[in-house]
């Protein structure tokens, strides 16, 4: 039992492999949060001393004992308004507009099995694993119930949290803030670590101490966004790759987010996540229920490298439903930087025909392809082939990218229309856009109203169609501007505040449609690069393009912050031409393709512009990292040193018998010092032998030699140089 209620101590414990979360009922029926951190035995409770706080109020019926104050406990989901002047979970305008939350526990149930959400993505108990409890509290005067909701994966370490607003009375009641979680930490020094970023420099880890106030991660693009992947880490400040407390929280969702850690006035830290409360409502009407998406949650007492392997296995065995989670993928070429918008179908064959000379798998045909698609200016929303460019559609050219044994993928935007567009002079009402204003336009589009069923039912009706008569085997799902002007022309005046959301639903209940009817095609996600690279998109899809910036010095960043929380089978990367478009920058092929193969490796160049020996390079590549898949996929993914001069990362087996070691210069000096690493994961004891790829030497070291002494390598001189090293056991 992962779950356990203690009647006697009205305490409510959940266990993992190496966690123990708790939360007590107290007298009052507050509903306190004792707990969680490493597996320890027994009532928590008794770490929180009465203490008669100035400031801080008591609940009426506690007037005479003032050590008791919801400003100053551990709350397991605070209310607003109600003495609790930390950062609230629920915020409520009941009917008669008395604002504010004041919950007390009315009853749980605990089961086997994970519970579902209704139209949005959760993790699923794939192994028959895991265990739900559901706690309802209750705010009587408001007529609501709060049921939160908790899925354990005992042997994951893993805790899901998802929270479901319910309207018991008889008038509707409006939702001003409905957090997916609430954690109290009250004790230790922690630093925030997150991942900041802009569009083509996504992901930029920044670790810094928590200070007093609020930090808050957030976005209101309607979309994860570039800026701020949802994920982030609490972690000790003496917290590193190896050791330290570190707690890790993961929003399932791809709409405006927010996580606010707070540092209190007693230097108790309390971490609220869910949709971003900032320009969202919701009407709820009698009888009505709300569900706030999901947050994944897990604690590492061993540092950030073991809370990393904690989402990396979680990811694609519990929470991606694609059938392509935990299996291969194909090898492809993408033509987006082989010839943008300028093409033509003999052009694009001759690129697909480069592609089959490589060895890749798939071909991909990128934006240009519809309407009359020749910039990015126009079409978007006319999602039938480009009479010029593709005279007899898209069949004859599926034919001739198969004929080449090439499997044929293919670009979509499906959110979005420009007005220059059938679509849009047929439906102009479908966009998103406030009434008597100009909207904001970005790339010359607009964004299309998916909180309206009608708009769903067109995105879905046009892309089943395009899938159910094509041999179209991967969709790149693209998805390039924030959304503004937010308004939906159906919902009435006072349901403007759920348009973001109900946009997210909309967008969930294609994919999910999508998914489900076309189980065989494999969906990438896009977003301009990794602008919606979160846990909700890969529920539905098992990889996402990880940043329009393909320079791989630019990508040592980008991809290490990935590592966090995504593992790599779920971050898309291609080797481009070298000078990089997007940077400018020079670099060996080598070290273009050791990036490219700490992901999803794909191409995105003209193989007519490379040399013959890169081209034979290249097929050796592809055909290497086909037998490296399986570790790449599988296996343990540590971070080594990154500083100025260089990066390094490593891959090791489930079993520990294979190691991929990658090392990436980043920067040169004069005088250049032999660079130095120290191994992971590897068995101390084993025996181990060394291939490096530019020289194919071999010799023999034991695990605690590599991970202890390390290994040194060759000074790096030149631009950009890499060294990679091919580790087997004996
Ligand atoms: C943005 C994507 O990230 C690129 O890879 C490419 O597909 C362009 N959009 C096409 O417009």
């Amino acid at each position: 039992m992962s779950i356990i209620y203690d009647a006697g101590q009205r305490l409510i414990t959940l266990k993992t492999a190496n966690t123990v979360y708790q939360m007590g009922i107290d007298p009052l029926g507050a509903l306190l949060h004792y707990y969680y951190g490493p597996r320890a035995e027994g009532n928590f409770g008794y770490l929180y001393l009465p203490r008669d706080c100035g400031f801080s109020p008591n609940p009426y019926e506690m007037r005479e004992g003032r050590g008791w104050s919801p400003d100053t406990l551990p709350q397991e989901y605070s209310g607003s308004n109600s003495g609790d002047y930390r950062l609230s979970s629920l915020e409520l305008i009941a009917a008669g507009g008395a604002y504010g939350a004041l919950l007390r526990y009315k009853s749980h149930k605990i089961s086997d099995g994970k519970y579902e959400l209704e139209g949005l993505p959760a993790a699923f108990d794939g192994q028959g694993e895991a265990q739900t409890l559901a706690v309802t509290l209750e705010d009587r005067a408001a007529g609501v119930e709060a049921e939160l909701l908790y899925g354990v994966y005992e042997a994951r370490d893993v805790i899901t949290r998802a929270v479901r607003i319910k309207n018991t009375g008889e008038k509707a009641v409006r939702i001003e803030k409905a957090a997916s979680l609430c954690l109290d930490i009250p004790f230790g020094s922690w630093d925030h670590l997150h991942f900041h970023g802009r569009h083509a420099m996504e992901m930029q880890p920044e670790r810094s101490p928590l200070l007093h106030g609020i930090h808050t991660i957030s976005s209101g693009r309607g979309a994860s966004g570039h800026q701020h992947n949802p994920f982030s880490i609490l972690c000790g400040r003496e917290a590193d790759e190896d050791s330290g407390f570190c707690y890790g929280f993961m929003p399932v969702y791809s709409g405006n987010h927010r996580t606010d850690t707070e540092l209190d006035q007693a230097d108790s830290v309390r971490v609220v996540s869910g949709i971003n409360h900032e320009g969202f409502s919701w009407l709820l009407e009698p009888g009505e229920s709300f569900e706030a998406p999901e947050v994944l949650m897990a604690f590492s007492r061993d540092g950030l490298t073991a809370l990393s392997h904690i989402f990396h296995f979680f990811i694609p065995r519990f929470l991606c439903r694609s059938k392509y989670a935990l299996k291969e993928r194909p090898v492809l070429l993408n033509s987006w930087e082989a010839a943008y918008f300028d093409w033509d179908e003999e052009k694009i064959v001759n690129i697909a025909k480069g592609a089959a000379a490589l060895g890749a798998d798939m071909f991909v045909l990128d934006d240009g392809w519809f309407g009359r698609r020749d910039d990015d200016k126009r079409s978007l929303g006319d999602w039938y082939p480009h009479k010029e460019k593709l005279p007899g559609g898209l069949a004859p050219l599926i034919r001739r990218v198969n004929d080449e044994d090439l499997r044929f993928g293919l670009w979509v935007e499906p959110e979005m229309v420009n007005e220059d567009s059938d679509l849009f002079r047929e439906h102009p009402d479908w966009a998103l856009r406030v009434p008597g204003r100009k909207p904001a336009i970005s790339r010359d589009q607009l964004v299309l109203d998916l909180s309206r069923p009608e708009v769903c039912g067109w995105m879905y009706d046009t892309l089943s169609s395009l899938l159910r008569e094509h041999k179209i085997e991967y969709v790149k799902w693209d998805m390039n501007r924030s959304l503004s002007d937010v308004f939906s022309n159906t919902l009435p005046e006072g349901r403007q505040g759920e348009t973001a959301h109900r946009y997210v639903l909309g967008l969930y209940s294609v994919m999910g449609r999508l998914v489900k009817e076309f189980p065989d095609v494999l969906f990438e996600g896009c977003a301009g690069g990794g602008g919606r690279f979160d846990a909700g998109i890969l529920a539905y899809f098992p990889q996402i393009w990880a940043s329009d910036n393909t320079d791989p010095i630019a990508r040592l960043s980008i991809q290490r912050g990935l590592s966090y929380g995504y593992p790599a089978c779920t971050v898309s990367a291609h080797v481009s031409a070298s000078p990089n478009h997007q940077t400018g920058r020079t670099t060996p092929l080598e070290t273009r393709t050791a990036v490219a193969m700490a992901g999803v490796l794909g191409y995105e160049l003209d193989p007519a512009a490379l040399s013959k020996e890169e081209m034979e390079q290249i097929r050796a590549d592809i055909a290497r990292y086909r037998k490296l898949w399986p570790l790449i996929q599988k296996g343990h993914y540590f971070r080594l040193a990154d500083n100025g001069l260089y990066s390094a990362w490593q891959f090791v087996s489930e079993e520990r018998q294979q190691a991929l070691v990658s090392v990436a210069a980043r920067g040169t000096e004069g005088n250049p010092k032999p660079l130095h690493i120290r191994l992971k994961g590897l068995d101390p004891e084993g025996v181990y032998t060394i291939a490096e790829d530019s020289s194919g030497t071999k010799r023999e070291y034991t695990g605690s030699a590599l991970m202890y002494a390390g290994y040194t390598l060759p000074p790096f001189t030149g631009d950009y140089p890499c060294a990679v090293l091919y580790i087997s056991r004996k």
